[in-house]
C-alpha cells in the first residue's frame, strides 16, 4: 500500500500537469456562476456607489470581449448529460466583464503608492489567473528608475520566485542591460499581467483588459522618462498600435502619463530573442538607442 504523502505527491503532480497543460478550471457536478460570486465578493470590498460612477464611466472604446466559458451548444452531448437539468441559480444575474474592468480601475486608481498597488492586486478577485499562479509578480528593480521595462506576462520561474524576469529570458535582459552600462538598480520592471497564465499561454484579452488598469497606474506612480515595451503584446495593449513587432520595434512613440507624454519604444522580447539570436543585431541598435535617450536632453 501506498504511503499517504505518495499519493499527495502524486495528486500533487498530476494537478501540476493539467495547470501546465493549460487547465485552468475544474468541472463540478452542477454548474458555478464564478463571475457571480466574484462580483459579490467585489460588492462587499467596494462602496455601492463606486460601482455604480465606474459602470456609468467605462469608456466607450472599451472591446467588446468574448466570454470564455464555452458555448452551450460546443459542449459534446456526454459531458452535459449528467447536469442535464441543473438548478437554476436563483440569481441568474451575470457579470459583464465591463464591471470586472470597471472595478478593477476603481482599485487601481484609488491607490496612491506603489505599495497601495500591490495590496489591490494581492487582495484582488477579479482575474482568474490568479486562482492558478503560486504567486503574484508584481515588479522588480528601482521604483526610482527613469528607465522603465514592462513585458508581457511572467512565465514559470517568475511565478515560483514572485519577481519579473528571473528566468532565461530575464538573464538575456540583463545581458543587454549591462551592455548599455546598465542593471537592475536602474531599471524598474513590472507586466501587463502580473500572474502568470497556466502552462504560459497568452493572456486572453478579457484577462489582458482587467490586469489593464493595473499596469497604467503602476506606470504613473513609477512615472519613468523612457519606458520600453518587451514584445509586441505589451505595446500593442498599453499604446494600442496594430503593427507588429518587426514594423514597431526601434521606433520611439509617445505614452501618456498624467499629462505628460513619456518616451516609449518597444523592442523584441528576450524570449524571442533566444529563439532568433541573429535579430539581437536589431535589439542592440534598440538598446543603444534608449542608452542615448536617457542621456539626452
Ligand atoms: N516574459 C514576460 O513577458 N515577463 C516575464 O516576467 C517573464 C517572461
Amino acid at each position: 500500500m501506498q504511503h499517504p504523502s505518495e499519493d499527495l505527491k502524486n495528486i500533487e503532480s498530476l494537478l501540476e500537469f493539467y495547470v501546465d497543460a493549460g487547465i485552468d478550471c475544474f468541472l463540478g457536478d452542477s454548474p458555478v456562476d464564478w463571475t457571480e460570486l466574484s462580483r459579490r465578493k467585489a460588492a462587499v470590498q467596494q462602496k455601492p456607489q463606486a460601482a455604480e460612477v465606474a459602470r456609468q464611466t467605462a469608456p466607450a472604446e472599451l472591446p467588446r470581449i468574448e466570454s470564455r466559458a464555452p458555448a452551450p451548444a460546443a459542449v459534446p452531448a456526454q459531458l452535459t448529460a449528467r447536469s442535464a437539468s441543473p438548478a437554476k441559480p436563483s440569481n441568474p444575474a451575470v457579470i459583464p466583464d465591463r464591471e470586472v474592468v470597471a472595478s478593477a480601475r476603481d482599485q487601481a486608481a484609488s491607490a496612491a503608492s506603489l505599495e497601495e498597488l500591490r495590496a489591490c492586486l494581492e487582495a484582488f478577485d477579479g482575474c482568474n489567473l490568479k486562482l492558478t499562479a503560486k504567486k503574484l509578480v508584481f515588479a522588480d528593480g528601482n521604483p526610482e528608475a527613469r528607465l522603465m521595462f514592462v513585458g508581457e506576462a511572467p512565465g514559470r520561474d517568475e511565478d515560483l520566485q514572485g519577481k519579473p524576469f528571473v528566468g532565461r529570458s530575464g538573464q538575456l535582459l540583463d545581458r543587454m542591460l549591462s551592455a548599455i552600462g546598465l542593471d537592475r538598480s536602474s531599471a524598474y520592471i513590472a507586466n501587463v499581467v502580473p500572474w502568470r497564465p497556466p502552462g504560459n499561454r497568452t493572456p486572453t484579452p478579457q484577462e489582458t483588459e482587467i490586469c489593464k488598469p493595473f499596469i497604467r497606474r503602476q506606470i504613473e506612480l513609477v512615472n519613468p522618462d523612457v519606458i520600453v515595451f518587451l514584445g509586441a503584446a505589451s505595446a500593442k495593449n498599453l499604446l494600442g498600435v496594430q503593427d507588429g513587432i518587426r514594423k514597431m520595434r526601434g521606433r520611439w512613440m509617445k505614452y501618456p502619463v498624467s499629462g505628460r507624454d513619456v518616451d516609449a519604444i518597444a523592442t523584441y522580447h528576450p524570449a524571442y530573442l533566444l529563439r532568433s539570436p541573429l535579430e539581437k543585431r536589431l535589439s542592440w541598435r534598440d538598446f543603444l538607442s534608449i542608452r542615448s535617450k536617457l542621456s539626452g536632453p
